[in-house]
């Protein structure tokens, strides 16, 4: 019996840190477990300009504790008047990692996406031209497609063109719901890649209405079949170096959550590593988490791996119903259980 694991440093390669004090509440969660973390920019306004985005780095930096060691990776949100010198700018400037597509309305704070993918192609052409990441939230939002189809829907009208017309362009299809995306990511080339959360790991669509409605377990895509589940953990434990960590951590406070239009999103930042360990732990697969967590996300981003270690332990650790975030209540993912598994650092 396995009773402590000790992998390569991790990385988070999708979350949201927020700004003002939500940031200051949420940012030392990630920073606690990850060395690095690719950093969403939906935030009002978005992070459109190489200024803003180096603007965002610092205030980043600047809400950890003194001493906290964390390079945060900054992406820019892609619009559909970006000009494509700004988005270069910024990638040669170092700010940019990555560029973001939001199907415009997809989500939350994805108002000013864009609205059809044909008004980003010259940023393609630009990315590709210097081989910048496309990070894709993957979801038509034609409102008579129904809402468990549009990841499904959007690979078949959207991201097939898309990676049909930019053949070289590297592209990670974020927080994937279904097997059709598992499917579609490993038959693709190895320039296309897809990050994996631990709620899609842990829960299908039932999870939403256990009982009654549960606004907690609701985020966008949403949970889909258990079918999809399973597909989504057979991909995640594979060692497939497609596949990787990325945690989509969401806060939103309780009072948004539990309301008649309750935001999408779930908070997964505080006990991530322990919430994917049990999923491997699950799958008989705990030696692959190294890779998932470490390993494949580097090397596809072409970044140096972690040095440094850290170390889980099987231990019951029990996840508090809610975590005050600079005085901002929010609920974490696992409230109220307990996960075999604690992060020692
Ligand atoms: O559930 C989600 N919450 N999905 C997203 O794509 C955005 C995120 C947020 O920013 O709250
Ligand atoms: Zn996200």
């Amino acid at each position: 019996m396995t009773d402590s694991l000790t992998i390569r440093r991790p990385d988070d390669w999708h979350v949201h840190l927020r700004d003002g004090a939500m940031l200051k509440g949420v940012a030392h969660h990630t920073a606690r477990q990850f060395a690095r973390a690719i950093v969403m920019p939906n935030l009002s306004p978005p992070v459109t300009t190489s200024a803003a985005g180096a603007a965002y780095r610092e205030r980043i930096l600047a809400a950890l504790p003194e001493g906290m060691a964390f390079e945060p990776l900054i992406t820019c949100y892609l619009t559909d008047n970006l000009d494509p010198e700004e988005i270069a700018r910024g990638h040669g400037e170092g700010v940019f990692t990555a560029a973001k597509l939001y199907p415009a309305h997809a989500t939350t704070g994805s108002a000013h996406g864009v609205t059809d993918i044909a008004n980003i192609y010259s940023v393609l052409e630009r990315m590709q031209a210097i081989d910048m990441p496309l990070l894709i939230h993957g979801e038509v939002t034609d409102h008579e497609v129904d809402i468990f189809d549009r990841e499904a829907v959007f690979i078949e009208r959207i991201l097939t063109k898309v990676v049909r017309d930019f053949p070289q362009l590297r592209i990670v299809f974020e927080h994937i719901t279904t097997k059709d995306a598992v499917d579609f990511v490993r038959d693709s080339g190895p320039n296309i890649a897809a990050t994996i959360t631990p709620q899609h790991l842990h829960i299908n669509r039932n999870a939403m209405f256990a009982g009654g409605i549960r606004p907690h377990a609701y985020c966008l895509p949403v949970a889909k079949r258990e079918f999809h589940r399973l597909a989504l953990r057979e991909a995640a434990v594979s060692g497939n170096p497609k596949y990787f960590l990325g945690t989509d951590s969401a806060p939103h406070s309780l009072s948004a959550k539990e309301s008649a239009c309750g935001c999408a999103g779930i908070f997964n930042a505080p006990f991530a590593l322990e919430s994917y360990a049990l999923v491997f732990e699950e799958e008989g697969a705990l030696d692959r988490l190294e890779g998932f967590a470490s390993i494949h996300g580097p090397n596809f981003y072409k970044l140096p791996l972690n040095e440094g270690t850290v170390t889980l332990r099987k231990m019951a650790t029990p996840v508090p119903e809610s975590l005050d975030c600079e005085g901002t209540p929010v609920s974490p993912f696992h409230a109220g259980e307990e996960i075999g598994w604690r992060f020692e650092g």
